[in-house]
């Protein structure tokens, strides 16, 4: 890990410096940002914290840029903010209470970087570079963090207990950093999680959230997981998922792990998406499993209708989460009440019919929903999951074929109601819909093609058999 002044090439910095000495404080670069220089990861926000006002250091800086640029003051919080040329700039008094970007309480006492720096969540994160110009670029590094980082280690700078009672949701953003950074957490960091972990409980679920997601999005979602489980925060946020884990045995026989197969299915569907939701829907996928849980005699354990029940839960636990309740959280319950489809396919003589209907109740989320099911082949035995990809990819041609025939992905009925009610001069009526209801199911079940002269046909006929005329 090496650090120079050298790497400092955006121009804030020589800005900072000229407003620093020109109103005479000290003025250092701090946080998030230093640890991203060193460790090489892109950033698009500094945050500056000077021994004395944030508020005239940012309008000092901004002035240098340009008179015009607007900066946002918040008084009460002692914070201020620009942006300039899309890169965030943040601005903080020196303090010496805890320091969370995202807390509501005002500042009580100012204090000097030392105070700033102890009150910081992590070593890594508890870095200063100064831009004065008499020590700029020097970095003061008091808990060497710059070590923890070559030791790839997540740790407190003061005990544990303090820092995590200052601001417990540090303790989900040890174990976001730990599965963001591919980092170790340090035992007595980890014991001191485990023994606060309760303490969760008073952190505001749009915090939560937040650092859940980010640990989702990292590259190896599972490390996460497993550490949330670890250290008993799990069954504090998302309890249907902690009682995944476990494996039951009757008459000699047992199941899989439940918990340890959907951070499999997670990771794996990682490694094809960035996208969050599709994400979400594997750690959902299964999360019914629990209470249907069953041992047939014969058959071994089942769980008949997890995917049905797994769904009905999906709105309840995003709305719990504080998650979006719109098209992100529908898409997640109906990829969980889906994901048994495809797999089923693959298991029987494929029929053109059971293809037309998994696609016109897939639409355009087919994609997605075969990207889910690929992810949860995870069984040890790799012939195994060989075989049931090339399986997959029969299923996926001959959705291909359905769909450029039919076109049933997005199915319209081939005749509308309004043509319906015009045809037989009714009004809407119960008859509207049974005729409707059947067209779609014969085109489903390929009994007619999804076209309108066949289905204007057996619209006439339907029509007559339910006593219905056909307007002159
Ligand atoms: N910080 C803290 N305690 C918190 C939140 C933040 O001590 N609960 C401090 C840390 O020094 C952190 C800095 O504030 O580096 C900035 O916080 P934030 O922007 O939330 O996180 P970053 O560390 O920048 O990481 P990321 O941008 O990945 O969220």
């Amino acid at each position: 890990m090496h650090y120079t002044a050298a790497q400092l090439k955006h121009p804030i910095f020589k800005i900072m410096q000229q407003a620093a000495d020109e109103l005479g404080v000290e003025a250092y670069a701090v946080g998030g940002f230093v640890r991203d220089l060193i460790l090489e990861r892109p950033s698009k926000d500094i945050d500056f914290v000077c021994v004395g006002s944030g508020i005239e250091l940012a309008t000092k800086a901004a002035s240098i840029i340009d008179p015009k640029l607007h900066v946002s003051v918040f008084k009460n919080f002692g914070t201020a903010h620009f942006r300039w040329n899309d890169w965030d700039f943040e601005f903080v008094g020196a303090r010496k209470e805890s320091y969370q970007r995202d807390s509501r309480k005002p500042i009580v006492e100012e204090g000097t970087l030392e105070d700033d720096q102890n009150r910081r969540d992590f070593t890594i994160n508890a870095l200063a570079i100064s831009m004065n110009a008499a020590s700029y670029g020097k970095l003061v590094d008091p808990f060497n963090g710059v070590q923890d980082m070559e030791d790839k280690i997540i740790r407190t700078p003061l005990d544990p207990d303090i820092t995590f009672s200052d601001d417990p949701l540090r303790m989900m953003r040890a174990i976001r950093f730990a599965t963001q950074l591919g980092f170790t957490i340090h035992t007595d960091t980890l014991a001191s999680i485990k023994k606060n972990a309760e303490r969760i409980s008073i952190i505001s679920q749009e915090r939560i959230t937040d650092e859940l997601n980010k640990i989702i999005l990292a590259r190896t979602p599972s490390i996460g997981f497993i550490l949330l489980e670890e250290t008993g925060l799990l069954k504090r946020i998302l309890p249907e998922m902690q009682n995944l884990k476990g494996v039951e045995n009757y008459e000699g026989k047992g199941h899989k792990d439940n918990f340890y197969h959907t951070l499999q299915v997670l990771d794996n569907i990682t490694k094809t998406t960035n996208d969050l939701w599709l994400r979400w829907a594997a750690i959902l996928h299964d999360i019914a499993k629990p209470p249907t849980k069953k041992f047939v005699p014969g058959e071994g354990w089942t769980f008949h209708g997890h995917e049905v029940l797994g769904s009905k839960w999906v709105p309840n636990i995003f709305r719990r989460l504080k998650l979006p309740l719109g098209n992100e959280m529908k898409f997640v319950r109906k990829m969980v009440y889906l994901h048994l489809r495809p797999i089923a396919l693959t298991k029987e003589e494929i029929s053109d019919s059971a293809l037309r209907r998994l696609l016109f109740e897939a639409g355009d989320d087919i994609e997605s929903l075969l990207m889910l099911c690929e992810a949860d082949i995870t069984s040890k035995n790799r012939d195994k999951v060989r075989r049931y990809l090339m399986k997959f990819e029969i299923v996926r041609e001959k959705l291909k074929e359905v769909e450029e025939k039919d076109r049933v992905r997005n199915f319209q009925p081939p005749v509308s109601g309004e043509l319906i009610m015009e045809t037989f001069g009714i009004q809407p009526c119960k008859e509207v819909g049974i005729i409707k209801d059947e067209i779609k199911e014969a085109v489903l079940e390929g009994k007619i093609r999804n076209d309108y002269e066949e289905a204007y046909a057996m619209m006439l006929e339907l029509g007559t058999k339910l006593g219905l005329q056909k307007k002159e």
